[in-house]
């Protein structure tokens, strides 16, 4: 039975996401340790998809019920987040506002034209630029934001920075455990391990309370790109936990039920290091497979990685969650110059 059945949802995406066997990545790789992907970057026709409608799908429901006209929300100047959000809002027929804040220390000619800002100003999005730093927590920008809507008479909607300490944040990637398990049935063996990007959190954690309920949320590794990973982790704990007991998990998650690898994220959230680069070109030139400097690229740096070290037995099956991102490598155009 699912987890999921007292939640309603509102479909934005296509259904349950390919997952695919990536032959010439697993090869590079030594051919000891079997690769796949799960495609949430390919989940939808809303402005090129990603993992933010899996959450959403969640969250619009309540946006609808109570009866606001603005969804309000944050990320940075390449946020995929925001985004979604814009997308989301034009979608369902609202308004939406969203906070663009200076998360990145990286400077391309047209970093804060191209890309996620270029697709969310297209869609109408009112898209505010600010000069604060990166946090993933909440932020005084947004709650001004969320009051500029109500002083200028509108109903806002508020969605947190990647949707994820919202209460149902971490529904949509408790559904993707239950989708992945279904998957296996048809396939015919079980996944050792998924791979997955984590920042602001709800993703992991919805995976680790989702796999909990098959008994296997240790197989879920998160690959920190925040480069803030204590604060990370302690959001994963937080929307862990309040998961859990919204779905009724009926036990708790152990702290070794949480596994987070931090040796990806440098040299800071948003720059791409050299490894994180070459991971990039590695899975574009085997796989065609287009993964960004903020996010895949370090999950990807970091399941090479870890491939690499042996970490995973030979044999192992090893699913990585593609969660999206793409269009944000329009703005480092000039790393990838010369390919
Ligand atoms: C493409 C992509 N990958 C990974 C993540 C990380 O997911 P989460 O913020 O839920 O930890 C995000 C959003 O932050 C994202 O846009």
């Amino acid at each position: 039975m699912s987890l999921l059945e007292k939640f309603d949802r509102y479909p934005l995406t296509f259904g349950p996401t390919p997952i695919e066997h990536l032959p010439r990545l697993t090869d590079a790789l030594g051919g000891k340790v079997q690769i796949y992907a799960k495609r949430e970057d390919c989940n939808s026709g809303l402005a090129m998809g990603g993992n933010k409608l899996r959450k959403l799908e969640y969250i619009v429901p309540d946006a609808i019920t109570s009866g606001a006209d603005t969804l309000v929300s944050i990320g940075g100047v390449q946020s995929n987040h925001t985004r979604m959000v814009a997308a989301t809002a034009a979608k369902i027929g609202m308004k939406c506002v969203v906070v663009q804040e200076k998360w990145v220390p990286h400077y391309d000619a047209v970093y804060d034209r191209v890309g996620n800002i270029l697709m969310t100003r297209l869609m109408g999005a009112d898209s505010r630029l600010v000069e604060d730093g990166f946090d993933i927590g909440i932020r005084q920008s947004w709650e001004n934001a969320i009051q500029s809507v109500r002083d200028a008479g509108g109903i806002p909607y508020a969605i947190p920075a990647g949707a994820s300490v919202h209460k149902f944040g971490a529904l949509g990637y408790i559904g993707f455990a239950e989708e992945v398990a279904e998957q296996e049935k048809a396939l015919g063996f079980q996944f050792d391990y998924i791979v997955v990007c984590v920042v602001t959190g709800s993703t992991q954690a919805g995976m680790i309370v989702g796999f909990a309920a098959q008994d296997r949320a240790d197989r879920v590794i998160g690959i920190d790109a925040s480069g803030t990973p204590d604060q990370t982790r302690a959001q994963v704990r937080q929307i862990v936990d309040a998961s859990a007991a919204l779905v009724e998990l009926g036990r708790e998650i152990r702290e070794d039920e949480i596994v987070i690898y931090n040796d990806y994220a440098y040299p800071a959230y948003g720059v791409p290091s050299d490894e994180t680069n070459e991971a990039i070109r590695l899975a574009a030139r085997t796989e065609a497979m287009i993964t960004d400097p903020v996010y895949e690229g370090k999950s990807m740096q970091g399941m090479i990685d870890l491939i690499r070290k042996g970490v995973f037995p030979d044999g192992a099956r090893v699913l990585y969650a593609h969660l999206g991102g793409a269009p944000a490598i329009n703005g480092y155009s000039y790393y990838y110059r010369e390919g």
